[in-house]
């Protein structure tokens, strides 16, 4: 595409001249926006970007790990995993309300930000992968605020950073057509929305490493066969949560008494209205069947057919 071979070539240059011969810093989350606008920033001032990903233990299956592999070993780019799982879920210890997870979790983040890079020394740049839409919504004030939206990457007020937002002009379509221009990896470029509490707002109520478990990998069940059968680029987004309830079951001549999985798919051009995913039924029929047989303590899976509004994408 030589339109984004067009831009990116400038941003490269552009940012080289800013920086000159600073150090810059970068939150990577591994969602398509940090991951682009991590890999421009690298490809313009290389070693002179450490970039921290904070692994806060509430990723799906897999995750992180794919996160360090990719910057890691395919870009060669400096980068700090901070695995602080216990630490996060410790804090969470009890915490039922989906409100009080998302600022436990905001500010959490902010902290384990703050003591990584104050190790790292002084650093001149933060790099943000702030895109069009977030430039318009901040300059206008939403009617009503459902939820704190408290993502995770926002940063400390009092750090004292110029600021490079290679991605502000950008549309989504835009900023994965870039990612590919980039060679970033298919499941990076084409990953699905992902909310910075992550798993947290998926395990309804308290959070246990059990539920979380239960939630990791049916889900990862749910990506493997939504994508064997070919809909993960047209489904928005698709996930399982826990709704937290137990009901009875058989399984052989046992009665089990289990944890309930809900499968949520949902089409959306922009995550603000939605409508829930006309999955086929063999396909959900082979998610159903895997997920009792292959995750251990659950008995049942619905299908959430509401569209947004009346409900959210997200349980919580
Ligand atoms: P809802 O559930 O409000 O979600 O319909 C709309 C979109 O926003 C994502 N979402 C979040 N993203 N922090 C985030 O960064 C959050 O706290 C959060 N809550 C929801 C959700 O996954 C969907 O894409």
């Amino acid at each position: 595409d030589w339109n984004m071979h067009d831009f990116v070539e400038k941003t490269i240059q552009e940012i080289k001249e800013k920086v000159g011969d600073k150090k810059v810093l970068c939150a990577l989350s591994g969602g398509v926006d940090s991951s682009v606008a991590a890999v421009l920033v690298h490809r313009a001032v290389g070693d002179q970007l450490t970039c921290i990903f904070v692994d806060h233990g509430l990723l799906r299956k897999d995750e992180g790990d794919q996160v360090e592999k990719t910057f890691k070993e395919k870009f060669h780019m400096n980068l700090v995993r901070v695995n602080v799982a216990d630490r996060f879920l410790g804090k969470l210890k009890g915490v039922i309300d989906p409100e009080a997870k998302r600022k436990i979790i905001g500010e959490e983040f902010i902290r384990v930000f703050e003591e990584e890079s104050d190790k790292l020394g002084k650093m001149d740049f933060l790099v943000q992968g702030t895109v069009y839409p977030d430039v318009i919504e901040s300059g206008t004030d939403t009617a009503a605020v459902i939820k704190s939206h408290h993502n995770v990457g926002g940063l400390p007020e009092d750090m004292e950073f110029a600021l490079i937002e290679p991605l502000r002009q950008l549309f989504k379509d835009e900023v994965r057509k870039v990612g590919e221009e980039l060679g970033i990896p298919e499941e990076i470029v084409w990953r699905q929305p992902f909310p910075g509490p992550g798993l947290a707002i998926r395990v309804l109520g308290e959070i246990t490493e059990e539920k979380l478990h239960i939630v990791r990998e049916s889900d990862a069940i749910l990506r493997e066969e939504i994508r064997k059968g070919g809909l993960h680029r047209e489904i928005w987004q698709y996930f399982t949560a826990l709704p937290n309830i137990r009901s009875v079951g058989v399984m052989g001549d046992e009665r089990t008494y289990s944890h309930t999985v809900a499968i949520r798919a949902v089409t959306s051009s922009d995550g603000m209205t939605a409508d829930w995913a006309r999955i086929p039924y063999e396909v959900l029929e082979r998610i159903s069947n895997r997920i009792v047989n292959e995750v251990d303590n659950v008995n049942r899976i619905v299908y959430d057919i509401t569209s947004k509004p009346p409900s959210t994408i997200e349980w919580e």
